[in-house]
């Protein structure tokens, strides 16, 4: 046998027993997530720690985020629309198979990462919207219907109404009288029903009013298992007083995040309509296979976005399979949290804009 297959044996066969995937690494296994959501990571570890697939690390790790409804943006009982509704968007990849399932804008089911999962194993389709994921998942076994509300999510709807329906997430529009119905502005400022320009009321408050400074808006998490496999997930309400039947960029594959086994993974956060629009995981992943380090895949994504919209808040987190992670950010402080086998417990990462 030649020195090459030996070396290659040996590399292959220690790496099963030590647990690294490429037999470079000893960084296996590894929690990556946005924002301090401490809990959900130790939840994470607890199932990956145990020898479970990072699929599984995933769902227990975002479903634990869900439970807790983190910062009221992840879960039942926040973000709620224009109607005063909470509905959620989630996906689940696994970067073995490259096999996604999400959906988007579900109604009366709070437990979005594991209807997402469903949707993965069990259909031939990625993605599944708004009642019909709501039936779909009822009827695969989850808990619904049920209502997604709670007493803060009515509150602040109620106090969002009483300040005639601002912000909002309409432009160029006329409405009644603050709030809805809104129709189309002509050119010259007039709408065919001839509101006049007093009434304009656009957006008058920046989109970060939306992502605030202070409110984390989803969670995104990595983990690549003791097999060195990686799996990403995501799951958010969404964006507070959207326009019903808005779709953020949880759901989508390479915008809220993205896995590749023979590279590693991204989560993000932010901004979703504005992110969706440059697939910055899909970015940072194919980054990285190109041989970038992940705190400059990282760089590289968030500046793409904030070249055309400088306004924007986001960030991202990349972990690459050597177990190397980063994160870059625009418009807020950013955090994420990593739980590795040489960390007594879940650390805090804390990022610059
Ligand atoms: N990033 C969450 C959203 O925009 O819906």
């Amino acid at each position: 046998m030649s020195t090459i297959k030996l070396l290659f044996l040996f590399t292959f066969f220690s790496s099963l027993i030590l647990g690294y995937g490429d037999g470079i690494s000893g960084k296996y296994p590894i929690v990556v997530s946005t924002w301090p959501f401490v809990e959900a990571v130790r939840a994470a570890w607890r199932a990956v720690d145990a020898g479970f697939s990072a699929v599984d690390a995933v769902v227990e790790g975002c479903s634990a985020c869900e439970d807790l409804r983190c910062d009221g943006t992840v879960g039942p009982g926040g973000s709620p629309d224009e109607n005063g509704e909470t509905t959620i968007d989630a996906l689940i990849m696994n970067g073995v198979t490259m096999e996604i399932g999400a959906v988007a804008a579900m109604r009366y089911v709070k437990d979005g990462i594991r209807a997402a999962r469903l949707v993965m194993e069990h259909t031939k389709h990625t993605l599944l919207v708004g009642e019909k994921a709501s039936a779909f998942a009822i009827a695969m076994g989850l808990p619904g219907p049920s209502n997604l509300s709670s007493t803060e999510s009515i509150e602040m709807w109620n106090k969002w109404k009483e300040n005639g329906c601002q912000p909002n997430f309409w432009k160029n529009v006329i409405p009644l009288n603050g709030c809805g119905p809104y129709r189309p502005k002509s050119a010259n400022g007039f709408s065919e029903g001839g509101y006049s320009k007093a009434n304009l009321m656009g957006v008058i408050e920046s989109r970060s009013s939306h992502f605030g400074l202070h409110s984390h808006d989803t969670i995104s998490m990595a983990v690549i298992d003791k097999m060195g496999h990686v799996a990403v997930g995501t799951s958010t309400n969404g964006a507070t007083f959207k326009i019903p039947g808005r779709v953020g960029d949880g759901p989508i594959a390479g915008s809220s995040s993205y896995a590749d086994d023979g590279v590693g993974a991204c989560g993000a956060t932010g901004d979703g309509d504005i992110m969706m629009r440059f697939l910055p995981c899909y970015q940072v992943v194919e980054s990285m296979r190109l041989g970038m380090e992940p705190k400059l895949a990282a760089k590289d994504a968030i500046s793409r976005i904030a070249r055309k919209f400088p306004d924007f808040v986001g960030a991202v987190v990349a972990v690459n399979k050597n177990g190397v992670h980063a994160g870059a950010c625009h418009g807020w402080t950013f955090q994420y949290s990593v739980r590795t086998l040489e960390m007594e417990d879940v650390e805090v990462f804390t990022v610059l804009p």
